[in-house]
């Protein structure tokens, strides 16, 4: 099989261009489509100040429009150009994939056909597929039948949605005012912003402690549980991690299930990162224990390549998922005679994109060994990275990768500076490398301390691309030395 990261033509290009009858769309699609197949060789990043973007954006929009050429030339002259070049191998930036040009001809086909999965009358192909989807990861996963889920617009709103059941099973009567969520150190940050919106106090939202590998500590968790109930405080929740934002840790899923079911806890683990290695017989080691979670997050525009958005959310019981929404009632949308399905039951929306369709297609056609070799693949290079960095006496790292996001700092054993000067080295280190277009990478905060972050998504990446990102970074350091 080719390598569809390579190949847009096939894949994308005859596909939409079948619908392209005027000649804006012609020409911007073969805009799209030389582009696509360049970037691979181009700068990840064209730096430029975003006041310059700002004044170049500024004022377009009039009341008689300005025609296609003036669209054109802004697509061509700002938009590709000055956009993030994530098809580049040396994009290793946040964790937003290059995606599959096979799952965007589909994003496109969803555009079109338009369908809303509110009801099935109103999506009779589509409500299906986005069921046989969910069906499928969720034998995946290790679910049975009685498991339910939804395809969500991502991590942060799964993550909502496993509050939102935990809620409605241990406090139908909303009264949160001893409500205590439980999450890990290095939860991501939906989670409490989500039980913010969920109505629980901020100062019932505890965080636990994780360990030197960034796992969250178990003995801690029980600890915290019997002195919050001691307290009269009813902890409901707890958020594990398959797959931390920062460092790609899994959480010992077991032993936290152990404890959450003695206390009697909902178990939602936020596998919005680490959940595709289900699909890989190899590393779903790493997420031993997720069919016994309550709820998880699995996000399709991470790990799985899909362009945002598309997320998931699963739930071990489908009924505590329905019960949360089963009651509400629209005349103008529940008044079928037949028996239809009405997926906006189990959602939070009402329109609802058909966006199953692209990773169940990608799934049709390439099947799941095709994702769990990029998964293998990645974890290799996130290893030979990490042994790179250990070799070079400049640099440590945080821990090792158990997935495919390494964390590492400039930091020489013996060196004079301070801790301060050597986080705002490292921080100035990100902004020299990444608006140099060289290469794209991200920085975040591990113990108080700032560690420079990659996370390596894109199975173009290689050895070599990895030696260079060092070299790179190793060359910004000079420079940043010297003004010292
Ligand atoms: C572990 C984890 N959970 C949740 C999210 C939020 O996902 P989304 O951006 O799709 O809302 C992220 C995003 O980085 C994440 O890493």
């Amino acid at each position: 099989m080719p390598c569809v990261f390579h190949n847009f033509h096939c894949l994308f290009y005859d596909l939409i261009m079948n619908y392209c009858e005027c000649d804006i769309k012609n020409k911007i699609l073969n805009l799209l489509e030389d582009h696509y197949n360049e970037a691979k060789d181009k700068p990840v990043l064209n730096y430029v100040p975003k006041q310059k973007l700002q004044k170049q954006l500024r004022g377009l929009l009039t009341i008689s429009g300005s025609g296609d050429e003036a669209l054109y030339n802004i697509i061509k002259d700002i938009v590709l150009p000055y956009s993030n070049n994530l098809q580049s191998p040396m994009y290793m930036g946040h964790q937003v994939p290059p995606v599959l040009p096979l799952a965007a001809a589909l994003d496109y086909v969803i555009s079109i056909l338009n369908q809303s999965l509110v009801v099935s009358r109103m999506s009779p192909v589509m409500t299906l597929v986005e069921q046989e989807l969910i069906s499928f990861l969720a034998k995946k996963i290790g679910y049975d039948d009685q498991s339910g889920g939804t395809v969500t617009s991502g991590g942060s709103i799964s993550n909502l949605m496993g509050l939102i059941c935990a809620r409605n099973k241990y406090f139908p009567d909303n009264n949160l005012s001893d409500a205590v969520v439980l999450c890990p150190e290095e939860s991501h940050y939906s989670v409490g912003k989500n039980s913010f919106v969920a109505g629980i106090k901020s100062e019932n939202v505890v965080k636990i402690s994780c360990d030197d590998n960034f796992k969250t500590n178990i003995a801690e968790l029980e600890r915290i549980i019997i002195e919050l109930k001691s307290k009269k405080l009813k902890p409901f929740i707890m958020f594990a991690n398959a797959g931390t934002t920062s460092t790609s840790t899994f959480d010992n899923l077991i032993r936290i299930q152990e404890i959450t079911l003695k206390y009697d806890i909902w178990l939602h683990v936020d596998a919005a990162h680490g959940g595709s290695l289900i699909l890989s017989e190899e590393m779903k080691h790493l997420i031993n224990g997720i069919n016994q979670a309550d709820s998880l997050s699995v996000d399709g525009h991470k790990m799985m390549f899909m362009p945002s958005s598309m997320g998931m959310f699963f739930v071990k019981d489908e009924n505590a998922l329905k019960s949360c929404f089963d009651d509400i009632y629209a005349h103008y949308l529940y008044n079928d005679t037949e028996e239809i399905i009405k997926l906006s039951k189990y959602s939070l929306q009402c329109t609802k994109r058909a966006d199953a369709f692209k990773l169940w297609g990608c799934l049709l056609a390439y099947g799941t060994d095709f994702f769990a070799e990029k998964y293998e693949y990645l974890h290799k290079m996130a290893k030979y990275f990490y042994s790179q960095v250990n070799n070079n006496p400049l640099f440590e790292t945080a821990n090792e990768p158990e997935f495919n996001i390494i964390c590492f700092r400039y930091a020489p054993k013996n060196t004079n500076l301070t801790s301060e000067q050597l986080d705002e080295i490292n921080f100035n280190l990100r902004d020299i490398v990444n608006n140099s277009g060289q290469a794209m990478i991200t920085l975040t905060s591990l113990n108080d301390v700032i560690y420079l972050r990659v996370t390596l998504t894109n199975p173009l990446t290689d050895k070599e691309h990895l030696t260079n990102l060092l070299k790179y970074i190793s060359h910004s350091l000079r420079g940043i030395l010297l003004n010292i």
